[in-house]
């Protein structure tokens, strides 16, 4: 906690609306622990704009902060699509992407993750994956074929509150066998290059050949 605060102290700061998002989402969500935050947010800002992509895809929007950082990164004729399949976060995500200067570029699809990737068309130059970690090989499976070469994709809570260490992993705990197996895989796949930072839930960056 210590050390997050002295990173938070010596990082840039967040830009006023998405620090109103984050307060929004700890006084009125559930599970405000979802939202990426101050300092992944920074990250994920300062990996778009290094890459300028024309076409982003979230999957996974909860109430919109990871999209707007992703969304700094896109040049005027930028967009980013974002997935979300509840649909009682709608009225407070779209608030939250038209107090933004992003509003025009974001596309929200309210719906089920894997149809709706199945009807957007790439190819895409950023995708990050924060859904349901169950379906973490699902997504990534879909997605591959439509990033295009040297894309990045970024994958959230990969290290699962560090209990990809715990020797004998809950049968019943199926996020963590999902993620072990996720992670199993994208090691073995020669397709991509791959790092896993050990950032706050553990962060993997994927970069398809
Ligand atoms: C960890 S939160 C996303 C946080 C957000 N990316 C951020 O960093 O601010 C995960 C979100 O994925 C949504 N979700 C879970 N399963 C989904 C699915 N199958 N299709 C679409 N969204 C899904 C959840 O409702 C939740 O809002």
């Amino acid at each position: 906690m210590q050390l997050e605060e002295y990173i938070l102290n010596n990082i840039d700061p967040e830009p006023d609306y998405l620090a109103t998002i984050n307060r929004n989402t700890h006084l009125r969500m559930l599970n405000p622990r979802m939202i990426s935050g101050h300092m992944q947010g920074r990250l994920l800002s300062l990996l778009s704009k290094m890459i300028q992509p024309d076409l982003v895809l979230e999957i996974g929007t909860y109430t919109g902060y990871a999209a707007l950082c992703l969304a700094e990164g896109l040049g005027a004729k930028g967009k980013l699509h974002t997935i979300e399949c509840d649909d009682e976060l709608e009225d407070f995500i779209r608030e939250n992407f038209r107090n933004s200067p992003y509003n025009q570029q974001i596309e929200l699809h309210i719906g089920d993750a894997k149809r709706t990737i199945d009807d957007l068309h790439g190819p895409f130059d950023l995708v990050f994956i924060d859904a349901d970690k169950r379906e973490y090989q699902q997504y990534y499976d879909a997605v591959l074929p439509k990033l295009r070469v040297g894309g990045l994709m970024i994958v959230d809570n990969t290290l699962w509150n560090d209990k990809v260490l715990e020797e004998v992993s809950d049968e019943r705990d199926k996020q963590t066998q999902a993620i072990l197996s996720f992670n199993r895989n994208i090691a073995n796949d020669r397709r991509v290059e791959k790092i896993i930072l050990p950032l706050r839930d553990g962060l993997t960056l994927i970069r398809k050949k």
